[in-house]
């Protein structure tokens, strides 16, 4: 049943072209047990469109070489490519430089290497760190590893049942001792949408430096560094329909020009001797050894075909596509949506009665509808909403409402085949 005519707002009016869209990302079109392929697990990773996989495939073809090091005409061509993608970035999130935008494999390495290079030196017994109850993984063992070691506490900003952060708490968690505050953009089991700028604001009135998560925002939502005003941002190439083992680290200029490097190796020196190494400049000192050159190049790719489209018009979009899979689920019994923040990104988070969120993801798949679920990599959110896990949908701007109700008629089948 399509709830498509209840809800204004829809894919035309919006004047989003989809289906040609659609057409620039070969994966969607394919069948699975003889269905068509919905693709609906876009927070774990996304589809990547036709430039991207062109631009993996160029470098490979034709450029393929090592960067910064060769004086001949491929690793010229290679290393152009690569650094025209560093500036590519630099525009992308509106930092100030070249030099504030490092490359590492992902949003999780972005994250570890703040917690080597500028927590680390400065942690003593006793300090904190602020994260929140909504954070992944790799926004909570990082910091567990660092105050073991340093005998530091890791506090914790609590959320409520919509899955919304408590903002007097956070300002009461703010203290003396606090020597960072490390939190999502986005919650990648949840959707919520966290007021980062103004929690930034709050944290900086008493000097305390915030890092941001962006790896579930960037794809979502126009991230401006500048404005937001935080002191580290990471995200992910391949959520952001770019590759995997490629991503972002920026962070402000004078903060990475006095962290110690966090790995040693090749590119990221000026000079060796025996006695003493003298490190390059940035933000190269963070770029030990050969990095994801192809990947570099094709986040690049990823960043030219996201703006080309606009960042606006995909949140807009998506945002109409939200409105019309929560009143989709809201009519489906025995659906409880976990994640109901009043300012939410594209994911439904949800569990079905009596039937385990791995048999919905199974069923579906059969259906040829893939979500994730599981605990997301987020096992203290689902502690606190006291289920084991959850089926998570998760949209992107090439899904349609004809998706939505197809996994909505998937669901019901759910229900009935346990009922
Ligand atoms: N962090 C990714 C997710 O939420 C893998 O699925």
């Amino acid at each position: 049943m399509s709830v498509a005519g209840g809800i204004p707002g829809s894919q035309e009016r919006l004047g989003f072209e989809v289906s040609r869209i659609r057409g620039d990302f070969p994966a969607l079109h394919q069948e699975v047990y003889g269905k068509p392929l919905i693709y609906l697990d876009n927070a774990a990773t996304t589809q990547k469109p036709q430039p991207v996989i062109d631009a993996m495939v160029r470098f490979y073809t034709c450029d393929c070489a090592n960067i910064h090091r060769g004086v001949h005409l491929l690793s010229e061509r290679a290393t152009r490519n690569y650094e025209d993608s560093r500036t590519r970035v630099k525009r992308f999130i509106n930092a100030a430089d070249e030099s504030e935008i490092v490359f590492v494999r992902g949003a999780t390495e972005g994250i570890n290497l703040v917690a080597q290079s500028y927590v680390r030196p400065l942690l003593e017994r006793g300090d904190e760190i602020l994260i929140s109850a909504l954070e992944h993984h790799s926004n909570i063992v990082p910091w567990q590893i660092l105050c073991e070691e340093k005998g530091a506490r890791l506090r914790v900003v609590p959320m409520n049942m919509r899955g919304e952060l408590l903002l007097e708490e956070y300002e009461s968690l703010l203290r003396p001792r606090t020597r960072l505050v490390s939190v999502a953009h986005v919650s990648n089991a949840l959707g919520t949408v966290v007021p980062v700028e103004r929690m930034i604001g709050m944290a900086h009135r008493r000097n305390i430096p915030v890092l941001v998560d962006g790896a579930q925002a960037v794809p979502h939502m126009k991230a401006d560094v500048a404005r937001l005003g935080c002191d580290f941002y990471v995200f992910s190439g391949h959520k952001v329909y770019g590759p995997t083992g490629v991503g972002v680290l920026y962070g402000k200029k004078h903060l990475l020009e006095a962290m110690p490097p966090y790995q040693g190796g090749g590119d990221m020196i000026s000079s060796v001797t025996f006695e003493k190494t003298v490190y390059n400049r940035l933000p190269y000192k963070f770029e030990a050894g050969t990095p994801n050159i192809a990947g570099g190049i094709a986040l690049g790719a990823a960043i030219d075909y996201l703006e080309a489209i606009g960042l606006d018009r995909i949140a807009e979009y998506e945002q109409d596509l939200l409105r019309y899979a929560t009143e989709a689920f809201s009519n489906l019994p025995g659906v409880r949506l976990i994640g109901t923040a009043a300012e939410k990104a594209g994911v439904l988070s949800f569990v079905v009665e009596g039937v385990h969120p791995h048999d919905v993801g199974t069923i579906l798949d059969q259906e040829g509808i893939a979500i994730r679920t599981g605990h997301h990599c987020a096992q203290p959110v689902m502690d606190y909403f006291n289920v084991p896990a959850t089926a998570r949908a998760s949209l992107a701007f090439y899904n349609t409402r004809e998706e939505i109700d197809a996994l909505a008629a998937g669901i019901r089948k759910v229900a009935e085949v346990f009922s």
